[in-house]
């Protein structure tokens, strides 16, 4: 086929009757961390393949400065009031990328002793921390307790008598939040809505009044904040401001009752453009919530993940086979569902781009509808359906917004190690994980023994 006429301007992406065809050069001028530099991929000032000449592929490379170009762009788009962005770990947790945060003042939002221990041995500040989940255990309260965690949010009646155990058994007293459930609907994926009255997180908003009044009249619970959290990869400003007005609503009712609160968390879940969405700024966000918070008085509370280390990383991978068929091409790669789960898991479209764009221009006709799928024995491991893409074998693509939730959801499904992880900063690199061995996968395995 012929998409000449098709990709005029400089348009991400045209859909025609054989797949969807994304202009690399057009979608990496919305990725700060990316470009083409005479026809090869760069990551700052990285080229690809170098770096998959060094790593080998399946690689995770992370761009240092993208990542801290996002977190600072909230923390100046909030200055204007008390506020703490407390990093969503759980969005990718590696130590390198974690010691930047903290080297720049972030706090981090954890759901697991696993991502405080984490957050520690990168330097974080435990006091900087707040502790999300509706599942913690004796043993992980515990442990937060005593390394001075800044908030547990806490999302049940049994949790929070749980955690005045525990503190009563410490002579301490544990600092909360409630996550409180405002049911608004974040217009997502279901998988990835949190704040209705069907999901398991939170507390009903119409009880958390009465359950506070309950934390209240605990010996050693010391009430600090409010928490709420409605979803992830949300596109649009409404819910939020949704959420934001129910929260408001009980700060105030709260006061009404004597119970005066510090902070006001409003939780993580701002979108990311992976291929042609259009999510609202960190700005837009800020406009929108600012002139609600003001009045409050109380330090701001965020725990955005995806929006900090999406577009700040890629997967790369080699084309490994390409498999014509009567009815579907598909080019099997390096990389699988047990590397990047989120398009078989959420349906997730995410862009793969060459790292060397086509000598002959990219409108041309050698390009062919593709499904990029992994080795692994299951017809749901595919990276992306029906890309228009010009391939040969031994060729490296990009997976591009990989750096969230990609390697963090990653398995050893197949028995593959995981990939390698690296990190990029203007023109260094610098390996932050090595790939897996094989004999590392069954290292903590022990043989039957009969007697
Ligand atoms: C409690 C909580 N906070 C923050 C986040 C981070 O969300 P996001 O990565 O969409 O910013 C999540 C993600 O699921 C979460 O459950």
């Amino acid at each position: 086929m012929s998409h000449s006429e098709q990709n005029t301007a400089e348009s991400v992406t045209t859909q025609t009757e054989q797949g969807l065809y994304v202009n690399p050069q057009a979608l990496t001028a919305h990725l700060p961390a990316l470009h083409y530099r005479d026809g090869a991929l760069h990551m700052e000032q990285v080229n690809v393949d170098e770096l998959v000449k060094h790593y080998d592929t399946p690689c995770y490379v992370y761009s240092k400065q993208a990542i801290l170009a996002v977190y600072q762009a909230y923390t100046e788009s909030f200055a204007s009031l008390p506020h703490q962005i407390c990093y969503a770990v759980k969005a990718n947790s590696n130590l390198a990328v974690l010691g930047i945060l903290a080297q720049a003042g972030a706090g981090f939002d954890i759901v697991s002793r696993g991502e405080l221990m984490r957050v520690l041995a990168a330097g974080g500040e435990a006091s900087r921390v707040v502790f999300s989940g509706v599942g913690k255990t004796y043993s992980e309260i515990e442990y937060a307790l005593t390394q001075g965690i800044g908030c547990f949010n806490v999302e049940s009646i049994s949790e929070l008598t749980l955690i005045n155990d525990v503190a009563k058994a410490l002579d301490k007293s544990a600092p909360i939040s409630l996550r409180v459930n405002p049911d608004v609907d974040a217009k997502t994926h279901p998988y990835i809505s949190t704040g209705l009255k069907d999901n398991k997180f939170g507390i009903a908003h119409e009880d958390a009044l009465a359950v506070y009044q309950q934390a209240a009249n605990l010996s050693h619970i010391d009430i600090v904040g409010i928490d709420c959290h409605i979803g992830s990869q949300l596109t649009e400003v409404e819910p939020f401001v949704a959420a934001l007005d129910k929260v408001v609503e009980l700060v105030h009712s709260l006061r009404d009752k004597g119970i005066e609160l510090r902070h006001i968390d409003l939780g993580g879940g701002l979108g990311v453009r992976y291929i042609d969405e259009t999510p609202v700024s960190i700005d837009e966000f800020a406009q929108a919530l600012l002139p609600k918070l003001t009045e409050l008085g109380l330090t701001i509370f965020f725990e955005p993940g995806r929006s900090i280390v999406a577009n700040a990383g890629v997967l790369l991978t080699r084309v490994d086979v390409l498999k014509p068929t009567e009815h579907k091409n598909f080019a099997i790669v390096d990389a699988a569902m047990n590397d990047l789960i989120r398009p078989a898991l959420y349906q997730a479209e995410m862009a793969v781009i060459p790292s060397v764009l086509p000598e002959n221009g990219l409108n041309t006709d050698d390009t062919q509808a593709w499904d990029i799928v992994g080795a692994i024995c299951e017809t749901g491991d595919f990276l992306a359906k029906d890309r228009l893409l010009s391939l040969a074998t031994g060729d490296t693509l990009a997976i591009t917004g990989a750096g969230a939730y990609g390697f963090t959801m990653s398995s050893n499904y197949n028995s593959r190690p995981r990939a390698s992880e690296v990190m990029v900063a203007d023109d260094r690199h610098q390996l932050i994980r090595k790939r897996e061995t094989f004999e590392g996968l069954y290292a903590d395995e022990m043989l039957w023994q009969d007697k």
